[in-house]
């Protein structure tokens, strides 16, 4: 049976319509309605996500093999140690029930690291697969009750002014003045992007020469930065699966040219550093 959001997390969404506030329909558990005139109702899907993209706005974003080559490669737990430190750098900051967003959650991995920790989470995703599968995860890690999926955009979040304690931002588009808007007074945005040697091994296999990567180039700029923590690690990817699902979740993937691509065929081990760095901002 589909575990059923708190209601805690329920009055923070809103209607992407007209902006009212949402309530679950009791007597079904199937949808949730708005309390605007016109009752806009929006159904839950069998997974247990919702959608809030606003009519008329296409949702895309990543499509099913996307999310599904992400889903496997996470599962395997080759972020963990970047899952856990996103999550002690919130259970440093914020209490045990404090509401986190992750715009631009994909599917789910690190919504439910966060939702694990005992805080609520609501993960927004423009890629309907993406809620999907972060609906599942949540679900089979036994935090289906304290995070909600939606699709819907960075740039437009279904979510009151002033709700979130915490925004969580992992390798997706950066929307600052959107993340300001639904943070409380003194709430945190956390931006993950790839420090400088992020996946160096697997550069190296893929070209001629590997270049250390550049920050990103929509970071906050009228946030303070509170740290910037970089979790750097070693990984072996076994398995040419887990390997081309790697190269699939990166911007290589777009942008290697077929012959240089070639070069992960047939390639069974790859042993590469992860880099990431945490940046963590406060709105004041
Ligand atoms: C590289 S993936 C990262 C997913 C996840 N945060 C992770 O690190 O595993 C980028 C995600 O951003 C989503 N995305 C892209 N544009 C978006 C937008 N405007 N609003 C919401 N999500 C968006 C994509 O669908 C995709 O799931
Ligand atoms: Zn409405």
């Amino acid at each position: 049976m589909r575990i059923l959001p708190d209601n805690e997390i329920i009055k923070k969404l809103k209607c992407p319509i007209c902006g009212s506030a949402m309530l679950m329909d009791e007597n079904t558990g199937a949808s949730l309605f708005c309390g605007g005139g016109r009752k806009h109702c929006y159904d839950f899907s069998a997974s247990g996500y919702v959608n809030l993209m606003p009519p008329g706005h296409s949702a895309s974003g990543d499509g099913k093999a996307a999310v599904r080559a992400r889903r496997d490669f996470l599962s395997k737990g080759y972020y963990k140690p970047a899952a856990d430190a996103l999550a002690d750098i919130l259970s440093e900051r914020l209490p045990r029930g404090a509401f986190v967003i992750d715009a631009g959650c994909g599917e789910g991995y690190y919504t439910s690291a966060v939702a694990e920790r005992g805080f609520i989470t609501a993960g927004v995703d423009i890629s309907k697969f993406a809620a999907d599968a972060a609906a599942k995860r949540a679900a089979v890690s036994g935090v289906g009750n304290n995070s909600l999926f939606a699709v819907g955009s960075v740039f437009g979040l279904p979510l009151f002014d002033g709700s979130a304690d915490a925004v969580t931002n992992i390798f997706a588009p950066c929307a600052e003045d959107e993340f300001c808007r639904v943070l409380k007074d003194c709430g945190i945005l956390a931006v993950v992007y790839a420090g400088p040697e992020h996946l160096w091994g697997l550069k190296e296999a893929i070209y001629d020469t590997a270049k250390e990567n550049d920050g990103r180039a929509d970071m906050p700029k009228n946030m303070r930065l509170l740290e910037e923590r970089r979790v750097r690690f070693d990984i072996t990817v076994e398995g040419n699966a887990d390997i081309l699902a790697l190269f699939s979740m990166t911007p290589y993937y777009w942008r290697t040219s077929p012959s240089d691509s070639e070069k992960l065929s047939g390639l069974e081990r790859l042993d590469t550093a992860v880099d990431m760095m945490i940046a963590v901002y406060v709105k004041e």
